[in-house]
């Protein structure tokens, strides 16, 4: 971060105050105007309900370039991780380091992940409160903030062995908590993680196999799942990274921490829309019925949404979403399913959508959560589970931000301020005087 030539200069027209404030140049991307000042200069505060307009925090983390449709992590385009870029625990070192690992890092990397990922016995015994019926993500809130009780040896948030190993035991237990939370669902005796697996074929054995059968472990559906990770490991500061970050800045534990970003990213807007995406789908039904839904979405009164469409800063097409559409293809060649009738529903729809004036203008482009839930139910995923996976995947984007922003000497309690439109100071009426 640097400090621009440039200041911004701010003055009031009817000459009461003026004030002017460096502004501070990234590596790349918008600069920014530090207006930590302004409150003690003017008695004002800025106003930027949904933040479209601040930076909350310097990263280092990922870019994203929303005109150009561009994504980085730590500085390597998407396209190229999702690639040939390894898989999603080379994606996790990097995210983590800075750096991709070389072939030592990340066999060590990969051993110490693999050796967290069992979970505290009486880990199961919280499943059990559960409605089998209850959403993963319920679970998946609860179980995982209950991991901070089993796990005092590192809570220490300024303790930087504790940050690590906390965050080693987040990334290698997820899959088996969202494992156990599936298996649960659907009665079927928890499945153990297994050592001689990589991480995303451990995770397909314990969401899919059982006691009964030997089960056999599907590469061409493994490397799709760890597509799917890597697509979504991190993403700037979204709502459930901020709120990770909000969560840190006031000491919590990084479990508590993960666990509120789990219940920010349930929502439809946010993590939520892969499942509300398939729902979308499957209730249009047919391609005959797509002008009639278009019509509908356009009629504000509706509320309707199409759902995985839009993006608060990708105004063209979300680069996660074509990788997205590239694995669909792999996927239901494999499983010889190239007919589905959703997923040409999918692209009929995106094809209209990306035709229709009311969507180009707004440019909404398709997202990733579009075609995410197709390739998710064609891996036998449920629908319910579809966001689980995206908070399986994310951790470690949590993780990273969360570290990042222990370490930063800058970094304070997250209070923002309001505009207070209430009532003014007024006296308690007795009750025998209130209207
Ligand atoms: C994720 O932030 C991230 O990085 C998130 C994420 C990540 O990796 O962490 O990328 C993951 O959350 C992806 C987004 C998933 N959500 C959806 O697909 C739900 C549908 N999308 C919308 O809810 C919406 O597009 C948002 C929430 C994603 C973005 O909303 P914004 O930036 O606040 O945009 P907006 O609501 O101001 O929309 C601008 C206009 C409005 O119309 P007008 O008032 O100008 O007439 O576009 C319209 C909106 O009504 N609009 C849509 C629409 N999205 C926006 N109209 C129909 N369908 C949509 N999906």
């Amino acid at each position: 971060m640097t400090n621009s030539e440039t200041k911004a200069t701010l003055s009031f027209s009817d000459g009461s105050a003026s004030l002017e404030m460096p502004i501070y140049k990234g590596s790349v991307g918008p600069d920014v105007i530090d207006i930590r000042k302004l409150y003690g200069a003017t008695g004002m505060f800025t106003y930027d309900p949904g933040f479209m307009s601040t930076a909350a925090c310097n990263s280092s983390i990922t870019y994203i370039d929303g005109d150009k449709g561009e994504l980085l992590y730590r500085g390597y385009p998407i396209e190229q991780l999702a690639v040939n870029g390894g898989d999603f625990l080379e994606t996790c070192y990097l995210l983590l380091n800075g750096e991709l690992p070389n072939a030592t890092q990340k066999t060590e990397f990969v051993d110490t992940v693999t050796k967290h990922t069992m979970v505290h016995e009486q880990m199961q015994f919280f499943f059990r409160g559960f409605r089998r019926d209850a959403h993963p993500m319920s679970v998946l809130v609860g179980t995982v903030g209950a991991l901070a009780s089993f796990y005092h040896d590192s809570l220490d948030i300024n303790d930087p062995h504790h940050r690590e190993v906390s965050a080693i035991r987040l990334i290698a237990k997820m899959p088996t908590l969202v494992a156990m939370a599936y298996k649960y669902s659907i009665g079927q005796p928890f499945v153990y993680p297994r050592n001689d697996l990589s991480y995303s074929a451990n995770f397909m054995h314990m969401m899919f196999s059982t006691p009964c059968e030997p089960y056999k472990v599907n590469e061409v559906l493994v490397r799709a799942l760890d597509r799917i990770l890597i697509l979504h490991a991190d993403h700037e500061q979204n709502a459930s990274t901020s709120t990770v970050r909000l969560a840190g800045s006031s000491g919590a534990n990084p479990f508590a921490c993960i666990a509120a970003g789990i219940a920010c990213l349930w929502g439809p807007a946010h993590g939520g829309a892969n499942e509300a995406a398939l729902s979308m789908l499957e209730e249009i039904g047919s391609v005959d019925n797509i002008p009639e839904f278009i019509a509908q979405v356009k009629d504000k009164n509706s509320g309707v949404k199409l759902m995985g469409f839009g993006h608060r800063v990708y105004k063209n097409y979300d680069p996660r979403a074509k990788l997205m559409r590239e694995t669909c293809y792999e996927v239901l060649n494999e499983l010889g399913l190239q007919d589905d009738p959703l997923f040409k529903l999918a692209m009929a729809l995106e094809k209209i959508a990306l035709e229709d004036e009311y969507f180009v203008s707004r440019k909404l482009y398709p997202n990733v959560d579009f075609y995410s839930g197709i390739v998710q139910r064609a891996l036998g995923i449920p629908t319910s589970l579809f966001t689980g996976i995206f908070a399986l995947a994310r951790t470690v984007g949590w993780i990273a931000q969360w570290k990042e922003m222990i370490s930063d000497p800058e970094q304070k309690i997250g209070r923002p301020r309001q505009l207070f439109v209430g009532s003014p100071k007024r006296d308690v009426p007795p009750i025998d005087q209130r209207g």
